[in-house]
This record gives C-alpha cells, structure tokens and sequence, in this order.
C-alpha cells in the first residue's frame, strides 16, 4: 500500500513511533497550524480591533479576496466548508459547536410553524438529542424519540413511519457515535422526501462524515446539515459549521448582534441580517479558533474526499481482517458502504485494553467499558494498523491488559 498522501503535513505526539488512531474524537494537528496562530497573535498585536475589518487573506493567500474577522464565518464558509458539503455558495458558515447550532434551530418560529413533533432516533448525540429535550418546555415541540432494535441501532423503517402531519423536523445522525454506521444515501433521501411531504425540515448531523467522505448535501436533499471539524477535519475545538438550504427561511431566536442586520446602529430592535446563514451567529466571535479551523480541512480538500475515502476505506478493511484473525467481534458494520472512518471492537474491560495500549504508544479510546474504538486516517499507515493489532493481542493473550493497567486519567476517554 503506498504511504498516506499528506502524512508529513501533519504534527504527531511524542514518542516518535506513536500511533494516532483517534480521528474520530480529535485529529492531528495540522504542520500549518502553528503558524496560522502565530499570525492570529501578529494581527491582534498590529491591527487590534481593525482586524475585524481587515487581515491579510492567510487562508487564501494567493487570492485577491479581502477578508476581516468580521466576515471570515461566511469566508471560511463558502471557501472550505462548502467543498467538503458538496454546497453552493452562500450557504455554509462557520459555528462554534453543533450544540450552538441546533439550539438556534430550535428556536425558529419557522420550524414551530410547521408542526409540533421532532423526530429523531435515540442514538442522536446529546447535542441534538438534549437540545429538542430542552426546547420540548419552551417552544412546544415535543421529541417524538425512535427506539431501534437495540440501544445503539436506527430502526430506519420505524423513523420514516415516524414522520407525518405533526412533524416539524426530523433529525439523525449521517454517522452513527454508537457504531460508527453510515446512513445510506438512499435513506436519507427516503427520510428528507417523507419530512417534505409533510412540511417538515430534515437536519443531518455530519459529525464523523463531512471530512472523512465526499458529502452532497444537495444530493441528500436535506435542509439543513450540521458537523464540526475537531475530530477528522483536525480543526480542534470551537470549529463547527452548519449549511442551509438556499431560500429557506428561518429566524433564529436565539441569535446575537453579531447577526443583526445593521449591529453598529445599536437599535432599540433587532433586525435579522439579510443573509439567513449569518443569523446563526450570537456574541462576539471567538476569532482564534477561526485561525487553525480549516487547515486539516484544506488538506483534506487538496487530497481529495475521493481518495481521503479511498485510504480510510483500506485502512479499515485492514482493521476488519486483522479483527477477525484475532477472534474479535465487531460493533461496526462490515460493508465498505456502511462503514464511516471508525471501526468498534468489543472487547471485554475495553477501558483497561485502551490503557493498555496507551502504555504501548497505540492511541485508541473505549466507550462504556464495551468498545475499544479506532480510526485509522489519513496520517496512518498499514503498518501502525498492524502495530496496534499486534499490541491488542498481546493484551489478549497474555491477559496482561486486566491485570496491570495505569490508574483511569480522567473524565475524557
Ligand atoms: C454525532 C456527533 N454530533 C455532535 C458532536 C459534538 O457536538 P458539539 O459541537 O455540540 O460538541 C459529536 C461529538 O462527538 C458527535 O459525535
């Protein structure tokens, strides 16, 4: 297998032989990143508050655009985040988190206006999940939550059934957390065809999609996708995007000067800005995290989601065969299209194997004591794939992994 396209544009973690499998919960650094803030510090120290006007274009350096911290969510927004959505100008901006964004959803009259029900399975993650939970007392939308056949499952047929005269909005996962299971295309379009019949809106969470697969929103034909680029679009925290549908209307409540249509005229009353995406924003932007919020993604871009697909695809495909040499169960599905970046093994006492083999420089994580969880990237290498197998059944063998593992290290695992 030739060697991964870009490794040397990433920053890997002391020692030098350690093996990043955690893509799925924060990426590697980008080589890029460093600088990107050092130029953050530079613009605050020589422009101050007429940065918001106006930086020199570090993002696009090679273009001609202007760019401030003022405009740089809807920049960043048509320039990144709406190649890696398959999306047309003007309708992606950046977000601070996917928490943020549902919240601002929720609180649109326009979704009220179109029923009284969100659908959505249990497998949601709690930003989408708690959210309608929470807004259920505010807004009377009520969460019409979707068991599947186990705790960790979409019952697809169940949801589509789900959907009907009462339904404002119907929300899932592209991704499943749970299982690393990608919604088939083909659903999805099913689920955003039913939603419209109906008058109701379908949100997709693309957590774990958007950046380590092409994604065509358009195709999908949903209305509004939401993701963040901390995990395989390596942009850290505070780095999330939304995309709206062209033409669709929605006035958040939720929103903030920063999405007022005229902010430095300080009126008694707001007006929403003009341009729908941008209503999404709230206070002040934290605009540091804008700085090293799309250099994974202009990696990921220049490689192409083709071939990043093609790459993470074999990678798992290597995890798959070395699994099942092992004797290991999987919680992740096996077909190449049902599969996202991450591959679930279950392992019993999953929490002591991950420290484990953090011991061994092999860095995975493990979900309810169940799963050890890993995602070979676009950094990895066949060859840290069998290191990581190799150090798992080291483990298992010789049962050392239950017996002398370092103390647990923290709430985050
Ligand atoms: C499917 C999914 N949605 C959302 C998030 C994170 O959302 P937020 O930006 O609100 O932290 C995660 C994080 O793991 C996720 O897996």
């Amino acid at each position: 297998m030739p060697s991964p396209p870009l490794r040397s544009h990433y920053r890997f973690p002391d020692p030098s032989d350690a093996v990043e499998l955690r893509a799925f919960t924060h990426g590697l650094q980008p080589a890029s990143v460093p600088a990107m803030m050092e130029r953050f510090t530079e613009d605050w120290r020589q422009r101050g508050v007429d940065a918001w006007n106006e930086v020199p274009n570090h993002w696009r350096p090679e273009s001609d655009d202007t760019v401030g911290w003022w405009t740089l969510p809807t920049y960043l927004g048509d320039e990144f985040i709406a190649p890696l959505l398959g999306a047309p100008a003007g309708t992606c901006i950046w977000q601070p988190s996917v928490h943020w964004t549902v919240q601002c959803l929720l609180s649109t009259p326009e979704v009220q206006a179109r029923g009284s029900t969100v659908v959505l399975p249990d497998t949601a993650f709690p930003s989408v999940l708690h959210s309608a939970q929470n807004w259920e007392e505010l807004q009377d939308l009520t969460p019409d939550i979707v068991s599947g056949p186990d705790a960790r499952r979409v019952d697809r047929e169940a949801l589509l059934d789900r959907i009907g005269p009462d339904t404002a909005l119907v929300a899932v996962s592209h991704v499943g957390f749970t299982t690393g299971a990608r919604l088939p295309s083909a659903f999805l379009r099913r689920l955003a065809d039913r939603a419209h019949q109906h008058d109701a809106l379908l949100l997709v969470d693309g957590y774990h999609a958007a950046g380590s697969m092409p994604v065509d929103v358009r195709d999908l034909d949903c209305d509004v996708y939401v993701g963040g680029l901390l995990k395989e679009g390596s942009g850290s925290a505070g780095n999330a995007f939304l995309y709206v549908r062209d033409g669709l209307e929605l006035t958040p409540r939720l929103t903030g000067w920063f999405g007022d249509a005229a902010p430095f005229e300080f009126r008694r009353e707001p007006e929403p800005h003009p341009d729908v995406r941008r209503r999404f924003l709230g206070g002040t932007t934290p605009v540091a995290a804008m700085y090293h919020a799309v250099e994974g993604v202009r990696l990921l871009l220049d490689c192409g989601l083709d071939a990043v697909r093609e790459h993470s695809l074999a990678l798992t495909q290597r995890a798959l065969a070395r699994a099942d040499d092992a004797g290991l169960s999987l919680r992740s599905p096996r077909p190449p299209a049902a599969r996202s970046a991450m591959v679930l093994l279950e392992i019993p006492d999953a929490e002591r194997m991950t420290r484990y083999l953090k011991t061994r420089h092999v860095y995975t994580d493990s979900r309810r004591n169940e799963v050890v969880r890993m995602a070979p990237f676009l950094w990895n290498t066949q060859d840290e794939v069998d290191r990581a197998f190799d150090a798992i059944e080291n483990g298992l063998h010789e049962k050392t992994y239950r017996s002398h593992t370092p103390p647990d290290t923290g709430p985050v695992t």
